[in-house]
């Protein structure tokens, strides 16, 4: 995730100093070596200043009258941490230097100074400081960083989606991901849990339509030894196992209509009862996924509204790879040099091009697993259009001939040119443009099709 840098602040010193010569002359110093100075008579005035303008660096001289240069380190050093600390101290009292550093200070200046000692000090902490930050900006970065390294698209879809997951991840919110099967639902609730403050924490993951529905609330909320026949020791549920992390709760409109009611309770309340077992609290974020239309689901009565809603708080929306055409030849590409570890194997253009004809009902695992044999089956050889699955070279090569298969009763020819201009459209996000392009027509063409046949950008 790319984090703005901030403009380059001005760099800020404070200098408080009771002895009016001395503030001028390093007064006068410092600003000719570009910093931007505020000076203060005594402890209390400095720390006003330092409360309104927060300056990054503060030059105090430890013996003031009234408020000491320790009491002002220590009240500084409470408020900002961060804040760089130099101490003037008269050259005679190494150890009241010695006690400054003790207590934060970062360095000293004995009386009498130089403008280089001085300027050469300040450019220093100044650094300091740009390294922290560097290394703050550099470990935030790192540790909330989506990790999309085993995730690519670049179609215009697919990088909506990344935008949402980059920005949710951070958040606490729910996750609803709906997609058709191996679209990517469960890489996608990884990267979010990955890309949040708790990707140190377990992600775990339940399959609600694997486990028997008898089976299923045990499961989820753990059970206590004796609890049913069977149970012959206590047993944590997943909500326990990803307390603190996520909860990925994968097929969830295949959950039981029974336990609906009770997996909202727990969402609600975040304490889980096992089996048996008196309600313990839990803390989990939660990512659902469904290949369900969902919304036939909650009018069919299948699903609770109220469950629905509860887990639907950022809905993302996996596209079919044949709605993302452009990312096929990315996909076959990442998947060979993942198979073909060491010597990358090569594939021809038309090969290329017959996968992207392809309809993939099984979306990016079956391009996945598709290319994997093609790889094991051809050792080290290129790949060209004979090592395809055989029902992609059907494709391929009826492409060369006949791209429409005509039934044997026949079939009217407006219906196939409104099919076709409704398919180049949806390919092309209703880009009218690019949709025209599409068909190698001109724009206006295209428009005049779409009045004919009455089509509208659903
Ligand atoms: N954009 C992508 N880039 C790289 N690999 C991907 C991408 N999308 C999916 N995959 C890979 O495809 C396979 C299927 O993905 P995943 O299991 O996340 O899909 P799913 O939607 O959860 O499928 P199902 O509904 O069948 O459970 C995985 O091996 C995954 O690594
Ligand atoms: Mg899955």
């Amino acid at each position: 995730m790319s984090v703005d840098k901030p403009a380059t602040r001005s760099r800020k010193v404070l200098l408080i100093d009771d002895d009016a010569s001395l503030r001028r002359v390093t007064e006068y110093s410092l600003q000719s070596a570009g910093f931007h100075v505020l000076s203060a008579v005594d402890g209390k005035e400095g720390l006003a200043s330092f409360m309104t303008e927060f300056p990054q660096v503060v030059i105090t001289d430890i013996q003031m009258p009234g408020m000491s240069g320790y009491e002002v380190l220590q009240q500084i050093k409470a408020e900002r941490p961060e804040t760089v600390v130099i101490v003037i101290t008269a050259f005679s009292s190494v150890e009241k230097a010695v006690e400054a550093m003790k207590q934060g200070a970062y360095d000293y200046l004995a009386k009498p100074f130089s403008r280089d000692e001085l300027v050469l000090m300040v450019d220093k902490a100044f650094n300091l400081l740009g390294l922290q930050e560097e290394n703050r900006r550099l470990r935030d970065e790192l540790e909330h960083q989506v990790d999309f390294d085993h995730m690519v698209g670049i179609s215009d879809v697919m990088q909506d989606v990344f935008d949402v997951v980059r920005r949710v991840a951070p958040t606490e919110a729910s996750v609803l991901i709906t997609g058709e099967s191996g679209t990517g639902k469960e890489l996608i609730a990884r990267a979010i849990h990955q890309g949040g403050s708790r990707s140190k924490e377990p992600f775990i993951a339940i399959n609600c339509a694997a486990i028997p529905a008898n089976l299923l609330e045990s499961e989820l909320f753990g059970h206590m030894r004796g609890a049913f026949t069977g149970a012959v020791r206590d047993r944590a549920g997943k909500f326990e196992q990803a307390d603190g992390g996520t909860l990925f709760l994968d097929e969830v409109g295949e959950m039981p209509l029974e336990l609906q009611p009770k997996l909202l309770r727990v969402l609600q309340e975040m304490e889980v009862e096992p089996l048996g077992g008196k309600p313990r609290s839990v803390n989990v974020r939660i990512i659902a996924a469904t290949n369900q239309d969902v919304e036939s689901a909650l009018e069919e009565g299948r699903f609770r509204e109220d469950l629905y809603y509860r887990l639907n708080v950022i809905p993302i929306e996996l596209p079919a790879l044949r709605k993302r055409v452009e990312d096929i030849p990315l996909l076959v590409r990442h998947f060979l040099e993942r198979y073909s570890a060491g010597n990358p194997v090569d594939i021809s253009e038309t090969a290329l091009e017959s996968m992207a004809t392809y309809s993939w009902p099984g979306n990016v695992r079956e391009l996945q697993n598709a290319v994997e044999r093609m790889v094991i089956l051809n050792h080290g050889e290129s790949l060209g259009q004979h090592h395809l699955p055989e029902k992609l070279r059907s494709t391929a090569s009826s492409s060369k001939k006949t791209i429409v298969n005509l039934p044997p009763e026949g079939y009217p020819l407006e219906a196939i040119e409104k099919e076709v201009v409704v398919q180049s459209l949806e390919r092309n996000d209703w880009n009218q443009t690019r949709a025209a392009a599409f068909l190698q027509v001109p724009r206006h063409t295209l428009i005049y099709r779409m009045e004919k046949y009455d089509i509208r950008k659903p």
